[in-house]
């Protein structure tokens, strides 16, 4: 079954679907279970996975003669239908992933699938339904980027009315007939995007789109992800940049030195971090969060306000404080964001003073006590 595609099937009374990893089968239900009573027919969107990597090892040797491990035992599941961001630093092992799922480089272990088919090995048989910029692509100057897409139409046996379709998709319909070498980084980048999409792939994945681009080039490969999207394409895309991918995925797999730190939808990672903090400002604001302290709330006081944890219900400070005669000016939810949720994972908030250097992720599980959720694949 095509992944992500819609199946009409019925269960028999006394069994049961049972969906684990992204593959269902239907099975005679356990015995001690109460019988079900009617012929049910389900409907659901199967949510075969389209990239699963288990286990994926792989370490450099350098010049001097040592060794570099770049994925220390890298699992990463993406299933048909996401916008999945892949999220680590600088030096954490997303391009290095990438290249081995795609066959660039040779992984050392691990087991990756694309579309159901082994990867690298069987990549052939679905590399014409698999769009990908790993390495940023050359072009030539002075050809056109319409003439640059029809030669790669040709050599991949697409029609040339594709060529009008991609250069429109990715907005350089009006630019087409001018050299590559006058374009800007952002529609290189496009070019490079329509190039991948002339098959009209499932799914796309993108290494760092975002890189050199300016805020308005960012927003613009934002929207074409969003479009691309509502078009059904599954798009996996890496960055080290937070507060673009939180804008556009829905889903999220975090690595930091070669492994995976956390993954799952952007709403579970974020509402997993979420401690129930509140900024809380009032007047003698030393005095409030002594008070607060007293009722064995956790309290961190600031120049000018305090915060306080395991809030429940917030009218409870504004009660307790007015209580005492001491008004609130401000009451606000600290809602943690994707950006602080990695800097707690990955470590690589700058220190002042000191400039932060390739690699200096944190090891995963080391000083850090990680609250991860895994989501399996469940039917919808
Ligand atoms: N060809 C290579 N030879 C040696 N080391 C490499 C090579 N490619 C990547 N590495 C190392 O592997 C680690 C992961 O790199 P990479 O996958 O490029 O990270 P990212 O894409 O997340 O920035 C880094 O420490 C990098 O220096
Ligand atoms: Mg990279």
């Amino acid at each position: 079954m095509r992944a992500g595609a819609s199946y009409t099937d019925s269960v028999e009374v006394n069994h049961q679907i049972v969906v684990r990893r992204g593959h269902w089968t239907i099975q005679p239900r356990p015995t001690g279970l109460p019988p079900t009573d009617v012929m049910l027919t389900v409907r659901f969107l199967a949510m075969s996975a389209v990239i699963e990597i288990d286990g994926l090892r792989k370490t450099f040797r350098t010049l001097r003669g040592g060794a570099r491990v770049a994925l220390d035992g890298f699992d990463m599941t993406v299933e048909a239908g996401q916008v999945h961001g892949f999220l680590g630093p600088n030096g954490s092992g997303k391009t290095t992933t990438l290249r081995a799922l795609l066959g660039l480089v040779h992984a050392d272990a691990g087991r990756m699938a694309v579309l159901g088919r082994q990867a690298p090995a069987e990549l052939p048989a679905v590399a014409g339904r698999v769009g990908a910029i790993v390495e940023s692509p050359q072009f030539f100057g002075n050809f056109t980027g319409r003439r640059t897409l029809r030669l790669l139409a040709t050599a991949g046996g697409v029609p040339h009315e594709r060529v009008e379709e991609v250069l429109d998709q990715v907005g350089l319909r009006d630019r087409g007939d001018e050299r590559v070498k006058g374009y800007s980084l952002g529609m290189k980048q496009r070019l490079a995007v329509a190039s991948a999409l002339l098959k009209q792939p499932e799914l796309l994945i993108l290494d760092e789109p975002a890189n050199g681009l300016d805020p308005a080039g960012i927003r613009e490969m934002r929207d074409l992800m969003r479009d691309l999207a509502a078009a059904n394409v599954t798009v996996l895309v890496s960055s080290h940049i937070l507060a673009e991918i939180q804008l556009i995925c829905d889903h999220v797999t975090i690595i930091s030195r070669g492994r995976r730190v956390l993954s799952g939808p952007v709403s579970e990672v974020l509402s997993g971090f979420d401690k129930g903090e509140y900024r809380v400002r009032v007047a003698e604001h030393e005095r409030a969060a002594e008070v607060i302290r007293g009722a064995g709330l956790p309290v961190t006081v600031h120049d000018d306000h305090f915060v306080v944890g395991d809030l429940a219900d917030p009218a409870w400070v504004s009660e307790t404080l007015g209580g005492q005669g001491m008004w609130i000016r401000e009451l606000t939810p600290l809602t943690p964001d994707l950006e602080s949720v990695f800097l707690q994972l990955t470590g690589t908030e700058p220190e002042p003073g000191t400039h932060k250097q390739v690699d200096d992720a944190v090891r995963p599980g080391a000083e850090h006590d990680l609250s991860v959720t895994v989501v399996e694949g469940e039917a919808k």
